[in-house]
This record gives C-alpha cells, sequence and structure tokens, in this order.
C-alpha cells in the first residue's frame, strides 16, 4: 500500500514547450478519476485549470486546445462565450460571471512544470 494518500503532482509539460499565448491539454487523475486539464501560458507564467466550464459542466474548447481569445487575452468557453481571466480563473464576462474555473495547482521543478491536486472549492465569495 502507498504510504501517504496524497496524489503526487505529475510533470504535464517542460518549461518553453509552450509559447506564451499558447495552451496544451493533459490528463490528470482527480479522486480516481482521470481528467482532462488545461496548461496556460500567460503573462510569462504558467496556470492550470480543469476543462470544464463554471457555468455548465462541459469541457470549453470546441476547437482540439483553442482555448484563448484570438489575442490571448482571455480564456474563452466555445458553448455560450464566456470569457474568463487566464491568471485566475475568474468569469468576468457571461452567464458564469464572478464564478471560477477550478484551478490546478502548479509548481516548477527544474525545467518540469508539475500539477498538483485541484483545488475545488477556491470560489472566494
Ligand atoms: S457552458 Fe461555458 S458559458 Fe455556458
Amino acid at each position: 500500500m502507498p504510504p501517504s494518500e496524497t496524489s503526487p503532482s505529475v510533470a504535464v509539460a517542460l518549461l518553453g514547450e509552450i509559447e506564451p499565448g499558447e495552451t496544451k491539454k493533459f490528463m490528470l487523475s482527480v479522486e480516481g478519476r482521470e481528467t482532462e486539464c488545461f496548461l496556460v501560458h500567460y503573462d510569462d507564467q504558467y496556470f492550470a485549470y480543469i476543462n470544464r466550464c463554471a457555468h455548465v459542466p462541459m469541457t470549453m474548447d470546441w476547437i482540439d486546445n483553442q482555448f484563448l481569445t484570438e489575442d490571448g487575452r482571455y480564456i474563452l468557453c466555445a458553448t455560450h462565450g464566456a470569457a474568463f481571466e487566464p491568471n485566475t480563473g475568474e468569469c468576468i464576462f457571461g452567464p458564469p460571471c464572478g464564478k471560477f474555473l477550478v484551478r490546478v495547482p502548479l509548481t516548477i521543478d527544474g525545467d518540469r512544470i508539475l500539477a498538483g491536486q485541484p483545488i475545488e472549492d477556491e470560489e472566494l465569495d
């Protein structure tokens, strides 16, 4: 039996693998279920979220791995056009306005980007 109940972080990308303004999808085991997530390189930092809209629980990229607006400024949900801040996951336009995407915490280890377990209840207010 494993000595710990906590899931270890998993490497999801290498530093420099995705350019600023790009995204990368990855799978993460969340409470025993393989869950699709995505990594965003935005404003010289990396952020990651579960690929599940805060409005209706469905994936947000209607074209595979197409998450950002054309100018790279917002994460966009293709279903009803909600826009989210890449650095916080907060919806600033659209039906789930004020709600947050579920963040996947990231750490950097050498040249690897590691994803930890998502923080499900991060709504701040
Ligand atoms: S499902 Fe994303 S805005 Fe409605």
